[in-house]
């Protein structure tokens, strides 16, 4: 194997080349090769400078993540930057891509920096669960101040080189090409006489980092980071370095982010960040099929989902074609559009430039002939399979034979929606979620012949929406009557209503939390319970949002409600016969006042659920906390593992990602599946067992996860045997 880095001598000058792919990631052999590097040079007295750069697409991009697992390798990134920073002449770091995490450590450690426009710098270590565990939290508030060095770590997310250069991070920015411009600057400071200039000799600047600016700072990490301890202990971090000696401060680092890197939050996370780049590795496609090109796109309907998802076509520089039947729904989804972009200026989220170009880009109209010459369309009506397949049956008079065809169903069978399209070849199913514009999912939905190229290209456009792409197939790979199918499985002919994500909320947890209200837990105390064990939001608050109406609409068309045997989402349903349809009509499991959105207890909602509670026969009592949370939380799992069976989710780790992208589910605890490996499946399976004893029908365990528990394997080891 070539050796990750490499020396090249311009006379005085050396270039150390790190050459790592994909993202030159500081693994041990590029830390080993640095090292080396680094001290030859530095015993070299023909050396006046030395340029560090990188070959490929990008700066070092961070620490190498699959070796966090590992334990510490030696050499360490301490002292290798240590190495770097002691050199005896100069040393100048050339930054182009993305110079994160421990990549933006090493230029800290570099004596002077230098970038292309386009680079971008910052410590993403959050993200990870981790705080910056080469120096970063001691380097960088020496060099741009513990107030703004602390915002920077907190952010976690990378700024560009001429902010980076506004704030002290970079000296020198070259318009042309790096290499030369590197050179340059190289010779530059030698001909000056600039000698090495060690971060770590620079005092602290701490004007302004006092408690109150700290509590602020980090109130909003834990906003954005929730129920993560990496914001407190990256205080603690910046701290070290406004109190202690730099060494003192590094120990103080080390310490801290060799725990952390170890901590349920750091792997859970670990975990997520691999799942979403898996997700884009659909088993048995094709990676030879090039996409389809996509510039033009008709969105079939202008309500909540078809505007929202006008305006993220919009965001990606795409050119829109909204269509509406009813002339005022149409003006209104235009007005919508526009009050969202407005708010979006006025939260100095984007320019009113941008947002008088992105409005350019949309075109509304009430004819379905504008979706002549597009390239996507994408349906976004309601839930109304007849209808959908009345549209799509009209389309193959149109002339967008080329187009990709995609519908926003989130429960109905795609193949049958497809079928009436007349080209279900070249049919997806693309699940977006409200609101469209904010919601990073992107449930791909793959009808039973769907094509690749429409596969790669409803993948290709997710990446382009800026949104993590999940496929996940419509149907079971087999009929289910065959593997002797259970309640809450797929539907007739093996279709999974509500595909992965929402078949696991209707089936799994929204039901039982439903359940739970009719056997004594008031929906408050359901919410408060779930936000505590660290939803975004509690499943009834969420409900009244998303409308109740929406949801019976759904359960009664598809002919679930008839099919499934009570309690089976009763109270959410009375409610909305009864014209309580959530926040939209001012009460729903909640009431709200004047148009408010908050959710204030109703005594209506407790009648109607002890009426329902008598009429069903249910005993109410007392329902404590750990009741909610397991009745809620294991019928994910349980769904989960009946979805992986059936070949609907190909990996775990997909439905972890659909689950803390599209539904709030903590992502420090992973995804309901990694969450169940780390509880230990057998444990699990125990005690679903048990309220399957207790409570029957819906609490079925999975033959999967019963298979995996008396095997004393888990998820992930299901899945590795399966690559
Ligand atoms: N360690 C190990 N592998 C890494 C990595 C890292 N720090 N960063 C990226 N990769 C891998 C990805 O897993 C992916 O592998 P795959 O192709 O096998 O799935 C590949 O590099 C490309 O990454 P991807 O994210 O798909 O490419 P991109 O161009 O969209 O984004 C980055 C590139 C660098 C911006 C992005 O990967 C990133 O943010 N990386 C993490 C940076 C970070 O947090 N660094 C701090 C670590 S302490």
């Amino acid at each position: 194997m070539p050796l990750p880095t490499s020396i090249r001598r311009e006379g005085s000058l050396a270039i150390v080349t790190i050459d790592n792919p994909p993202v030159n990631a500081m693994s041990a052999s590029v830390r080993a090769g640095l090292l080396a590097a680094m001290q030859s040079l530095s015993r070299d007295s023909s050396v006046e400078a030395v340029v560090i750069a990188c070959a490929g697409r990008t700066f070092v991009a961070g620490a190498d993540i699959r070796e966090f697992d590992s334990g510490v390798i030696e050499p360490t990134a301490r002292q290798v930057l240590n190495a770097v920073e002691r050199c005896p002449h100069p040393v100048v770091a050339a930054l182009h891509g993305t110079a994160l995490g421990a990549g933006a450590e090493l230029a800290l450690a570099c004596h002077y920096r230098c970038a292309v426009p386009g680079a971008r710098i910052g410590l993403p270590e959050l993200t990870l669960g981790i705080i910056p565990g080469a120096g970063g939290t001691q380097r960088l508030p020496r060099l741009i101040g513990a107030r703004r060095a602390l915002e920077l770590i907190l952010e976690a997310s990378p700024i560009g080189a001429t902010e980076a250069q506004r704030i002290g991070l970079i000296d020198r920015l070259i318009q042309d090409d790096l290499a030369t411009g590197a050179v340059a600057y190289a010779r530059e400071l030698i001909g000056e006489g600039a000698g090495p200039r060690p971060t770590s000799g620079l005092p602290v600047d701490s004007d302004g980092f006092d408690d109150a600016f700290i509590e602020q700072r980090l109130a909003a990490a834990h906003k954005r980071m929730r129920g993560q301890r990496a914001p407190d202990l990256a205080v603690e971090a910046v701290r070290a370095a406004t109190q202690l000696s730099f060494e003192e401060g590094l120990d103080r680092e080390a310490q801290i982010a060799l725990r952390q890197v170890k901590s349920a939050e750091a792997k859970a996370l670990r975990h997520l960040f691999f799942a979403e780049r898996a997700a884009a590795r659909v088993p048995g496609l094709s990676q030879s099929v090039p996409p389809l090109m996509i510039q033009r796109v008709a969105i079939i309907g202008a309500g909540t989902m078809g505007r929202g998802i006008a305006g993220t076509c919009a965001d990606a520089g795409l050119q829109v074609e909204l269509i509406e039947a009813d002339a005022q729904a149409l003006s209104n989804g235009l007005a919508a559009l526009r009050a969202i972009y407005e708010s979006a200026v006025g939260r100095e989220r984007i320019t009113a430039e941008q947002m008088t170009e992105r409005l350019a880009l949309i075109h509304g109209g009430l004819a379905l002939e504008a979706v002549n010459d597009v390239d996507l369309v994408i349906e976004a009506v309601p839930e109304d399979i007849e209808l959908k397949k009345r549209i799509f049956g009209r389309l193959g008079s149109l002339n967008c034979a080329g187009a990709l065809l995609a519908s926003n169903t989130s429960t109905l069978d795609l193949d049958e929606i497809a079928a009436a399209s007349g080209r279900p070849e070249s049919f997806v199913g693309l699940h977006f979620f409200s609101p469209a514009h904010v919601m990073r999912l992107l449930e791909i939905v793959r009808g039973r012949r769907t094509s690749d190229e429409a596969l790669v290209t409803a993948l290709a456009l997710a990446k382009r929406l800026r949104k993590v792409g999940v496929v996940v197939a419509n149907s079971a790979r087999e009929p289910l009557a065959a593997r002797g199918s259970e309640i809450g499985s797929g539907e007739r002919g093996g279709h999974s209503f509500g595909f992965v994500g929402n078949r696991m909320m209707l089936e799994g947890y929204l039901r039982e939390a439903d359940q739970l209200l009719l056997e004594g837990a008031a929906p408050d105390r359901i919410d408060r319970a779930l936000e505590r064990f660290g939803f975004a939001m509690g499943p009834f608050t969420m409900s009244d949002m998303a409308g109740l109406d929406v949801a019976l609409k759904s359960r009664e068309s598809s002919g679930i409600r008839a099919r499934r045997r009570p309690p089976y989402h009763e109270v959410a349903d009375e409610l909305a016969r009864r014209g309580r349809l959530g926040q939209k009509s001012g009460a729903g499991f909640y009431r709200y006042e004047g148009g408010a959105r908050t959710p204030l207890p109703d005594p209506e909602t407790t009648a109607l659920i002890e009426e329902l509670a008598r009429r069903l026969g249910i005993e109410r009592r007392t329902v404590n906390d750990e009741e909610i949370e397991v009745r809620c939380v294991y019928p994910l799992i349980n769904e989960g593992a009946k979805i992986l069976a059936e070949g609907i989710a190909y990996r775990p780790g997909d439905i972890d990602v659909i689950w803390t992208t599209g539904y709030g589910f903590p992502r420090v605890r992973g995804g309901p599946m990694f969450y169940a490996d780390s509880l230990g499946l057998a444990n699990v399976y125990e005690e679903i067992a048990r309220l399957y004893a207790r409570l029957g029908q819906y609490w079925q365990p999975a033959p999967l996860l019963k298979e995996l528990a008396e095997s004393g394997r888990s998820f992930a080891q299901w899945s590795n045997e399966r690559q």
